[in-house]
């Protein structure tokens, strides 16, 4: 062995210990995070025992211990001790600010729930992939879809109405909605940004299109529940809306958030919208912001952990049925060319307000 591969394999063993505790760390910290132990030791002032947090929590003292022991080693909780020796434990604010639920939009601690999630839905059913090529069903990730559409729903009341809409055609839109225009979400799901909108905006007639039963039945009793009477549901494969006669030129505007490139069909979801556009109608797809080649992603700070997101969920279910497989990285490229493909000829990669993960491409029919 040459003396540069010694000094080569001795750094990346450095590093694979490094990736093995914060991997460790991770899931540490999602069970702290989803015990709401992070939230309670943020709000002490002052260091404690395990056993007082446990009081503090009503959470079981030797777990709390173990845990403990995790978040110290790793750095994230200080330890001191009391005159007698014992153990006292500590959650700086400045941690605290990153990692609580009263973070807000600055909170990274919520995605520790991401990768134990994926893991728990579909390892095993990602492994045998591998060897058959074979997708895997939306079916298999029910609580990985539901926290994706708690993160969702925070990341739309924040952000949707008061930031995103009032940017879109350089603040044209806004206007024309409390006008009264119509405008449909494309992959809705359970219909948070439409509720929101539907409310904001009353003059303006919302519809939600989505795949998924379960979704819009839980979209529509909401609906009924806020007594929301501009907003309708469907229930369609959007790979078939091209097909659609009665909603042809229907729509002054829509929308599709985080929902085009895990489709199975993705082209023919782009020109169902463009079908269901009238001519010079918008379209905003918010989607990842990435670029297509890897090559180009390599500096991108969090381009492992997408790229997981991605192999775990994005990728399989648009490969089910002998799907396109996009995956969450295809890239403002291949977005950019396939809603060329799709007719769209005006259309513009934006910046997302407070949004660093996503680009909005802003089309005009
Ligand atoms: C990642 S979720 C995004 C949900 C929502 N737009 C949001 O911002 O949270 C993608 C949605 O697309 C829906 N979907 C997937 N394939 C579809 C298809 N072929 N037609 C209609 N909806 C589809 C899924 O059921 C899911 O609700």
């Amino acid at each position: 062995m040459t003396n540069k591969s010694a000094a080569g394999q001795d750094s990346f063993s450095e590093r694979m210990i490094k990736i093995l505790n914060y991997g460790a760390l991770n899931l540490a910290l999602a069970i702290g995070y989803r015990t709401g132990l992070l939230d309670a030791m943020d709000l002490l002032e002052l260091p404690q025992t395990a056993e007082s947090i446990s009081q503090e929590t009503g959470l079981n003292p030797r777990y709390i211990e173990e845990w403990l022991a995790v978040m110290v080693t790793g750095e994230i909780v200080e330890l001191s001790r009391t005159p007698e020796g014992e153990n006292l434990y500590y959650l700086p604010q400045h941690c605290g600010d990153l990692i609580t639920r009263r973070a807000g939009n600055a909170n990274l601690g919520v995605y520790t729930q991401e990768m134990p999630l994926l893991t728990v839905s579909a390892m095993e059913a990602v492994i045998r992939g591998f060897k058959t090529g074979a997708g895997v069903a939306y079916d298999n990730y029910p609580k990985f879809q539901e926290f994706m559409s708690q993160l969702a729903d925070a990341k739309h009341v924040q952000i949707l109405i008061d930031r995103f809409l009032p940017a879109v055609d350089d603040g044209r839109l806004v206007g024309r909605m409390q006008a009264g225009i119509r405008v449909c979400d494309l992959g809705c799901a359970e219909g948070v940004a439409l509720m929101l909108m539907a409310k904001a905006f009353p003059r303006s007639r919302f519809v939600g299109i989505d795949i998924s039963n379960d979704a819009i039945a839980k979209a529509q009793r909401e609906t009924r529940r806020q007594q929301i009477h501009n907003l309708d549901f469907m229930v369609r494969d959007a790979a078939f809306l091209p097909d659609s006669l009665e909603l042809k030129e229907s729509f002054e505007y829509v929308t599709a958030f985080d929902a085009i490139h895990d489709q199975t069909r993705p082209l023919d979801v782009l020109r169902g919208i463009y079908h269901m556009l009238v001519p010079n109608g918008l379209f905003s797809m918010v989607d990842i912001a990435a670029r297509s080649k890897l090559a180009d992603n390599l500096d991108h700070s969090m381009a492992p952990f997408l790229y997981t997101v991605s192999l775990m969920h994005c990728m399989p279910v648009g490969l089910v049925d002998g799907g396109a497989g996009l995956g969450m990285m295809w890239g403002r490229e291949t977005a950019v060319e396939m809603l060329t493909e799709a007719g769209f000829q005006k259309i513009q990669v934006l910046e997302m307000p407070d949004d660093p993960f996503n680009f909005h491409f802003f089309c005009r029919k």
